[in-house]
């Protein structure tokens, strides 16, 4: 074989390893909203989610947690569940508006999906044999309870949520969606966290208990109906999109410390959101 065949084989390999080259938040925030949540199951949740979780997975939803980017290529219909496109510039969200896929099919978005695959899980137990594989329910809502409070997966239709954006991150070449999946977690590792996500997992939690304890009941519950509350973590996010991830931001932009400085604590509390509202949904669901 020749080097160059050698090389495209290892790149081609390298993109099934490597599940961050798709998008969705990066194998670390994935793997930190998962890891935020299992900690917080009752009993009977937990009892539950190591009843579905495969063995291999040894009770460690946060193992599974990429799951749902990796079956994007066998399961190319699950491609749309993990983002919302909203009305360039509106920053706002509603479901009877945008919650389609391209062509248009109703409930075919990361909203529909978690309303969904919520909705299937609470058939556990109940049904001798239920018709829907729970496993993959419990893969994918976890999943996507995580995409949903990523800001740019609530983003602008026409930039497909900030990927057709081309920005440099420090010296490197990416779009703006990968900024917000990948660059400023991995940045804020290399800086704070001896490149370790157990250490941001670690600081994450210890703000979860402590600056934001008055605050989690409020992230734990729906003003109106049991958790999880899509609809709301929707609105936030194109919310934090305009706010925070589109402002200031055009094509070429180099982005360096002001952005990255003000954005991290925006990434810290999506994340944190996030693993504290897919525990109270799991609770809710198994009771
Ligand atoms: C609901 O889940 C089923 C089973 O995975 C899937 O075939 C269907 O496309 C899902 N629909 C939505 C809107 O999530
Ligand atoms: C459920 O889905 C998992 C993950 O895709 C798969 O390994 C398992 O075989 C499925 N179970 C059934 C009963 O089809
Ligand atoms: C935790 O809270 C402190 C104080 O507000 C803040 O400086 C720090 O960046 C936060 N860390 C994380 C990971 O959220």
């Amino acid at each position: 074989m020749k080097l160059f065949e050698i090389q495209i084989l290892v790149f081609v390999a390298l993109l099934f390893v490597c599940p961050s080259f798709v998008h969705g938040w990066g194998v670390d925030g994935h793997l930190t909203v998962c890891r935020i949540a299992q900690p917080r199951l009752s009993e009977a949740a937990a009892n539950a989610v190591k009843d579905l979780l495969p063995a291999s997975a040894d009770d460690d939803l946060g193992s599974l947690c990429s799951w749902a980017d990796r079956v994007k290529f066998h399961y190319p219909w699950s491609s749309p569940l993990h983002y919302i496109d909203t009305p360039d510039n509106l920053c706002t969200y509603l479901y009877s508006r945008d919650c389609k896929d391209e062509n248009g099919i109703k409930d075919r978005c990361v909203a529909g999906a978690i309303n969904n695959y919520t909705s299937q899980l609470l058939s556990y137990g109940k049904d001798a044999a239920s018709q829907h594989n729970l496993t993959e329910a419990l893969l994918f809502l976890a999943h996507f309870v995580g995409d949903i409070h990523q800001p740019l997966h609530v983003g602008f239709t026409s930039d497909k949520g900030g990927n057709t954006i081309d920005v440099h991150w420090y010296t490197r070449k990416t779009v703006l969606h990968h900024v917000w999946d990948d660059n400023i977690i991995e940045t804020a590792e290399q800086r704070y966290d001896n490149s370790d996500v157990d250490e941001l997992i670690d600081a994450l939690q210890k703000n979860i208990t402590a600056e934001w304890a008055d605050k989690v009941k409020t992230w734990e519950t729906c003003s109106s109906g049991k958790p999880p509350c899509p609809n709301v973590y929707a609105s936030e996010s194109i919310k934090a999109a305009c706010n925070w991830a589109y402002k200031g931001v055009s094509e070429n932009s180099v982005l360096e410390d002001d952005y990255f400085l003000t954005r991290l604590p925006i990434v810290n509390l999506r994340l944190a959101q996030g693993g504290v509202r897919l525990a109270a949904a799991l609770n809710s669901i198994f009771g």
